[in-house]
């Protein structure tokens, strides 16, 4: 069959959907939120309601940023990263997850992926471990969760720590487990072309409450939650969301799994259809991925691989 682009009939007749997906939810979030009279997360209550219902879909406690880049700063400021330490990534990544490190001091190390599922290959981490290496940053790549029994065992006997980054794995689950269920810090993104967005915002999932009010202040210049008297206790900055990016993130949300499932249902059809293109080799998927969001239908024209003894093709 001729490609469309060689001249044979468009296998699709319909434009693709727009996106960001909205309709009236995020209109009257919007109009909520402006009524308010209180725009910015300090006076109003849309942010921290984003924050309890995002938390309570992932099984952790969330913090709303600015963006994914600033999620996985002040994780890592979170986690005491000192200059000169080490912090292993994934080569193949969007460039936030190594500039993340650089701001925070740290060195980015990078390591190869799985080719079959584009994660950060575990059988890679001894080859770069030193004493200086502190953290491994798994990318969840395009939804599909890297192996984070592989990686989780590593760095406990190893002393490292584990800190997810999950721009692209809103709802995703491995192993009966959401990303919040890992025990670990992980960054989400919601930047216009993720699958929940505001145009921009972020949030960093933390394990559990514990450490929440440092986080707070840490990306609130320093002030804790409700001060009135500029009490700026920690080195920080400012990433506070706004309370409109909260609202539309509440609509977005109630959202998520509906479209999460319809993904996965359509993802069997695009893959096969993907994989009859010659050079053409769709992302695979470890069988332990119960739930793949699907950001993206990766599928790079590279020389044929096939799944190992154990991932399949969805
Ligand atoms: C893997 C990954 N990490 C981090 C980010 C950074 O998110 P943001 O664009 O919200 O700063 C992105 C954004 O595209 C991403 O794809």
């Amino acid at each position: 069959m001729a490609l469309a682009l060689d001249g044979g009939h468009p296998v699709r007749r319909h434009d693709f959907p727009a996106w960001p997906y909205h309709d009236d939810t995020e209109r009257a979030a919007l109009i909520r939120a402006v009524d308010q009279g209180q725009w910015w997360r300090v006076g109003g209550s849309e942010v921290t309601s984003f924050e309890a219902e995002f938390g309570e879909y992932h099984g952790g406690t969330a913090l709303a940023v600015t963006n994914g880049t600033h999620a996985l700063e002040l994780g890592l400021e979170l986690l005491g990263l000192r200059p000169g330490d080490e912090v292993i990534v994934p080569a193949f990544t969007f460039i936030s997850t190594s500039i993340a490190v650089q701001r925070a001091g740290g060195v980015p190390v990078p390591v190869d992926v799985d080719p079959v599922t584009y994660c950060l290959d575990p059988a890679t981490l001894d080859a770069v471990r030193t004493p200086r290496t502190r953290v491994v940053i798994p990318v969840h790549m395009a939804g599909h969760v890297a192996d984070m029994d592989a990686i989780g065992a590593w760095a406990a006997r190893h002393d490292v720590v584990v800190f997810q980054d999950a721009a692209h794995a809103h709802g995703a689950v491995w192993s009966g487990r959401r990303i919040g269920d890992f025990g670990t810090l992980a960054a989400f993104s919601f930047q216009n072309g993720k699958l929940m967005t505001a145009g921009e915002g972020g949030a960093l999932l933390l394990p559990s409450a514990e450490r929440f009010d440092e986080a707070f202040a840490r990306h609130s210049c320093g002030r804790p939650m409700g001060d009135t008297t500029y009490e700026h206790r920690t080195p920080s900055s400012n990433y506070r969301m706004t309370e409109f990016a909260g609202a539309v993130l509440r609509a977005q949300l109630g959202r998520l799994a509906e479209q999460n499932a319809r993904r996965e249902s359509r993802w069997k059809t695009l893959s096969a259809a993907l994989r009859e293109i010659p050079g053409v080799v769709p992302q695979g998927r470890d069988p332990r991925c119960d739930l793949n969001p699907h950001y993206m239908a990766m599928a790079p024209s590279t020389p044929p691989r096939t799944p190992g003894p154990t991932a399949t093709w969805w």
